[in-house]
């Protein structure tokens, strides 16, 4: 019996050390597991002498029940320990203040093509976009552009087979509608077109903004006031001078190329506008009665104009970007201007 206490107290102790559960657990395999000291307590009953043997059985049944108890007791401690370490640890304090992240902004390539559709959505020009592999037809053929004319030349055309390419404006978008649609139409086109030039005025893709009307009776007059309101919205000033200088596009008749007075030196003469005082921002004429024809809308009945630009240059102009490359190098210290 003095043995059987004398044990029980040891192990009292060596339950309350148990510092996590897998100690606790070890213990409990060391005293009642099945060759645990308890379980062979049990076993040897059978060498003692037949009248202490009930006796000396109930004494180890306490005994085992009692270890259960401790062991049981200990393990609701270590849990609580648990939590309430858990809960020091996982500790919030609601009152720190909050880590501020950095709003995004557009890319000014973006908000130069929003500004200009802006523009022109006011004056009820619908956005209509198309596909950046375009065929030959819609790209060249259909704009008066035949195969082994000149003008091909000035596009720098990727090709990706015989007959299919990588667009150089967006003009056949405009070729689309007019095919699938009855004017009186008025519509601007942004988007990426491919050139294959590379240098530090050129990017092999670049983004432009191109502008189609048709009806009735359209004038070049209505073409150089939309033109010119166009560009004074856009650099934000009332008096910017434009010009008009005849040019020439297969797809125009007669056409112009647009200049306006040089942003940065205001026509004094500067390294930007080559010491010309002006700049050329866009292309633009009466829509020519051949792609009238290919597109199938009545040349006697119907006129109209277009135009086109870079959004690039005029962007780089606007915001006073002395670098393309800026435009494309996804650096967060440029972009991040623009927030
Ligand atoms: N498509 C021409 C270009 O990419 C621009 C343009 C459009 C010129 C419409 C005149 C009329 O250069």
């Amino acid at each position: 019996m003095e043995e059987l206490n004398h044990f029980l107290e040891n192990s009292r102790e060596e339950i309350q050390k148990a510092n996590d559960l897998r100690a606790l657990d070890s213990l409990r395999v060391l005293y009642l597991g099945k060759k645990g000291e308890v379980t062979q307590l049990l076993k040897k009953l059978s060498e003692i002498p037949e009248n202490q043997r009930a006796a000396e059985g109930k004494r180890v049944n306490l005994l085992k029940n009692e270890l259960k108890k401790l062991i049981e007791a200990r393990k609701k401690e270590l849990h609580e320990l648990e939590i309430e370490e858990r809960l020091v640890e996982e500790k919030i304090d609601v009152t720190l203040p909050g880590r501020r992240s950095g709003s995004g902004g557009l890319h000014p390539i973006t908000r130069t093509i929003e500004r200009m559709e802006d523009f022109f959505v006011s004056l009820g020009f619908e956005v209509v976009e198309g596909p950046e592999i375009e065929d030959d037809y819609h790209n060249f053929g259909a704009l008066n552009i035949p195969e082994h004319h000149p003008a091909r030349a000035m596009h720098d055309t990727f090709y990706i087979n015989s007959s299919s390419v990588l667009r150089t404006h967006t003009s056949p978008v405009q070729v689309r509608v007019m095919e699938n649609r009855k004017p009186p139409l008025r519509v601007i086109c942004p988007g990426r077109v491919y050139r294959c030039d590379s240098d530090l005025t050129h990017s092999p893709m670049f983004h432009q903004v191109e502008g189609l009307f048709i009806d009735q009776r359209c004038s070049l007059g209505q073409l150089k006031g939309l033109i010119q309101d166009f560009l004074q919205s856009f650099f934000e000033k009332e008096d910017l001078s434009v010009r008009f200088r005849p040019s020439y596009f297969p797809f125009t008749e007669p056409s112009a190329e647009v200049d306006i007075q040089c942003v940065k030196c205001s026509g004094e003469g500067c390294r930007i506008c080559s010491r010309t005082g002006w700049l050329e921002v866009m292309g633009c004429g009466m829509v020519n009665p051949k792609v009238f024809d290919n597109c199938g809308i009545d040349r006697n009945r119907f006129s109209g104009f277009a135009f086109g630009m870079g959004v690039e240059r005029l962007a780089m102009l606007r915001y006073g970007i002395n670098d393309l490359r800026l435009n494309f190098d996804n650096d967060l210290r440029f972009l991040s201007q623009f927030s």
